[in-house]
Formats: C-alpha cells, sequence, structure tokens
C-alpha cells in the first residue's frame, strides 16, 4: 500500500478558532478526518500529524524517507523562512518521494513575508487557497 505522512507545522493545532475568516471553521480533527477519509478511499495508507516545533517536522521528514512514504505538507510560518525545513523536504524528493507543499490559504494574496516560500523548490507542487481541498487534491496527486 503506498505510504503517505499528512504532516501539519505550528499553530494548524488551532484551526477552527483561528482566525476562522482567514482557515475557516472546521478544526484540526475535522479536518485529519477528511484527509483519512480520502486516504481510505484512494487505498493509500495514511497518517496525520501536527506539531508546533521545527525539529519534531524535520524529524517527520527523515522517517519519511526511511519508511519511503509520500509526504504532503503544510509547513505553515517554517514556509516562509525555514532552510532546515528545506533541506529535509529536499532529502524526500531527492530519495524519488513525493512531497505536496500545501495550504489552506492562499499566502501570495496575504502579506508580503507570506509571498516566499523556501520549501516550494525543493516540493514536487504546490496547492495553496483551497482550504481543506488543498490537502484533498495533494492526496490525489499522489
Ligand atoms: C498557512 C499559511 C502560512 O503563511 C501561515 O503561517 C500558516 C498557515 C496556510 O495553510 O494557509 O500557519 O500555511
Amino acid at each position: 500500500m503506498t505510504k503517505v505522512l499528512v504532516l501539519n507545522g505550528p499553530n494548524l493545532g488551532r484551526l477552527g478558532s483561528r482566525e476562522p475568516e482567514i482557515y475557516g471553521h472546521l478544526n484540526f480533527a475535522e479536518l485529519s478526518e477528511r484527509v483519512l477519509a480520502l486516504a481510505s478511499e484512494l487505498s493509500l495508507d495514511a497518517e496525520v500529524r501536527q506539531t508546533d516545533s521545527e525539529s519534531e517536522l524535520i524529524h517527520w521528514l527523515h522517517e519519511a524517507v526511511d519508511s519511503e512514504s509520500h509526504v504532503v505538507m503544510n509547513p505553515a510560518a517554517f514556509t516562509h523562512y525555514s532552510y532546515a525545513l528545506r533541506d529535509a523536504a529536499a532529502l524526500v524528493t531527492k530519495a524519488g518521494l513525493k512531497l505536496v507543499e500545501v495550504h489552506i490559504s492562499n499566502p501570495h494574496a496575504r502579506e508580503i513575508f507570506r509571498h516566499n516560500s523556501v520549501i516550494s523548490a525543493v516540493a514536487s507542487g504546490v496547492i495553496a487557497g483551497f482550504g481543506v481541498d488543498s490537502y484533498l487534491l495533494a492526496l490525489r496527486t499522489i
């Protein structure tokens, strides 16, 4: 079975109550349920995780390489400045695995500091601006 780690960075555990006008009303548990429901429909072996810790996210990318899992990742604010996360993401795509960068909002339509992603250049592709559907589209590409 094709394995997929669906990884989420800082503050995404607060979905539902965090700036709902930007991120919507779905909480993280509900988002996870939707992701896992589609994964099972697509016969993907998926796991959804969230952390506020940069090092934990990096270790999960190492785990993806070692376990030959594709990755759907919402790096949240790390998107914009974490070169360490970028280097770990590059290990995934260099290993021949897919890494799809996803965002709930469209960062390009927001503050200037959100317009740059240090991850995109090493990702297989980017899906942004479609709410939870960004994750669902990412699963379909895998
Ligand atoms: C986000 C966009 C980022 O700029 C922000 O820091 C997030 C969430 C999104 O999913 O739209 O935390 O990645």
